[in-house]
């Protein structure tokens, strides 16, 4: 009798014990969290850098972050510019970092804007990360099957669908279609077409326009399921001057990407060989151009392909105060609704670190879990 009571408890523990350090806590039950929470190695979230000292272009494709190739386990996603760090080692090679090395890497290898740096990376490890152990995946998810089966967890980690990854991106799939992170070859031959057509050979912000609409369109004709709303709307227009602004040589600095450099950063994760960084902090430049040359609301299909329709809760380019407080208040307190001691001083932290991203946009900050 007392046998067979005591067996869930070491099956479970067993299950617990294996929880790596690197795998999400976002929308894990309270009773998964209780129990992982214990066997996980706390450590405080460190404090991101701010701007460059020395923010001029230089060769970083040097002989300290040579290229190299994938070991097995290295885990990629779908960002090329964060596997790219991570194969020239400005990331941990493994591709599971904390949130600071993030911001560090994305600045020193690609002069990454600060504030652009930091609201990427804390969206992120909010969304998708591991507070207790200060640790995200720049991939992979994990699937965990803790003290509340049947249904498993699935926990984050970049390529976690609908937090961060979302749909329409330009060289990677819907996940409604399967793989939402891997480099898809028909995709990028489209980006080789639209550069053709729009650009003279080259990715520039022009062909950015036309190839952002024209995935939209796509995946409204062919995923049921398309979601385009809050954040995702967002970053899929921020993604597409990404290119033109951080994958473009800084001694170039003319917004004309060639192909075989972008098929080196999309599907190898590799630099030219004596790539200089931008010439100077990069974020968003170019973006307006894009979401003029044809205006999307946000929306979704409701269930069928060409369906879709507008919503009118989102936060557009006009609301960018509820883009955040969204975030905030309905997404990360969805994931975390009710997190107690060091998750939630954890997560306090991190939440305030994201806040820094967008101080100058005159936002208010918004306290899900009180203040300290
Ligand atoms: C600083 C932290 C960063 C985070 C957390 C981040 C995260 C992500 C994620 C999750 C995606 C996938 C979104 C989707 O398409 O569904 C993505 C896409 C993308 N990222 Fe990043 N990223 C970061 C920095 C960078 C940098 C430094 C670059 C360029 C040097 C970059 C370039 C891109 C591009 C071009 C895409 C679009 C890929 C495509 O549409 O096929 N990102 N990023
Ligand atoms: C389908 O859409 C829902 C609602 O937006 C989303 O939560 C879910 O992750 C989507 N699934 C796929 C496979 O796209
Ligand atoms: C790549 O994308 C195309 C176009 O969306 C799709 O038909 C194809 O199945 C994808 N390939 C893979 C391997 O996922
Ligand atoms: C992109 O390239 C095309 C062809 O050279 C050019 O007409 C267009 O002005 C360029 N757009 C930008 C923003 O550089
Ligand atoms: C977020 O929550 C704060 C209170 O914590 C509230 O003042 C604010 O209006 C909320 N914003 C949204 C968009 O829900």
């Amino acid at each position: 009798m007392k046998f067979f009571s005591l067996l869930p408890t070491l099956v479970f523990a067993v299950r617990v014990i294996a929880f790596p350090s690197h795998a999400s806590l976002a929308g894990l039950s309270e009773r998964e969290l209780e129990a992982i929470i214990p066997t996980l190695e706390a450590r405080e979230p460190a404090v991101p850098p701010g701007p460059l000292e020395d923010d001029s272009p230089k060769l970083v494709n040097d002989e300290a972050h040579p290229w190299k190739p994938l070991r097995p386990g290295d885990i990629r996603g779908p960002c090329p510019g964060l596997n790219t760090l991570a194969s020239h080692g400005y990331l941990p090679r493994n591709g599971v970092t904390t949130p600071a090395q993030m911001v560090a890497a994305a600045m020193e290898g690609f002069n990454m804007a600060n504030g652009a740096a930091l609201f990427a990376t804390y969206a992120a490890h909010l969304m998708d990360g591991n507070p207790i152990t200060d640790l995200l995946s720049i991939g992979r998810k994990t699937v965990f099957t803790g003290p509340d089966p049947p249904s498993p967890a699935i926990v984050g980690g970049l390529n976690n669908h609908g937090t961060f990854e979302g749909d329409a991106s330009m060289t990677r799939g819907d996940a409604f279609f399967g793989s939402n992170h891997d480099f898809n070859e028909t995709l990028f031959q489209q980006l080789i077409d639209y550069s053709n057509q729009f650009g003279g050979g080259k990715f520039n912000v022009t062909v950015a326009a036309e190839l952002r609409f024209k995935r939209i369109q796509d995946s409204i004709a062919t995923n049921p399921n398309f979601t385009f709303v809050g954040f995702r709307y967002f970053t899929a227009y921020g993604e597409t001057v990404a290119p033109v602004n951080l994958f473009v040589d800084g001694r170039q600095d003319d917004g004309q990407l060639d192909m075989d450099a972008a098929r080196g950063f999309f599907q190898f994760s590799r630099m030219p060989d004596g790539f200089f960084r931008a010439n100077g902090p990069k974020g968003n430049e170019g973006r307006d151009e894009v979401i003029r040359a044809h205006p999307v609301q946000p929306g979704r299909n409701v269930g069928r392909v060409n369906s879709y329709t507008v919503d009118p809760t989102s936060p557009d380019f006009s609301t960018p105060c509820l883009l955040y407080e969204n975030l905030v208040n309905v997404t990360v307190k969805g994931l975390y609704p009710n997190p107690k001691g060091k998750l939630r001083k954890a997560l306090n932290t991190n939440l305030d670190f994201f806040f820094q991203a967008i101080s100058g946009a005159g936002c208010t900050q918004v306290f899900p879990y009180g203040r300290d």
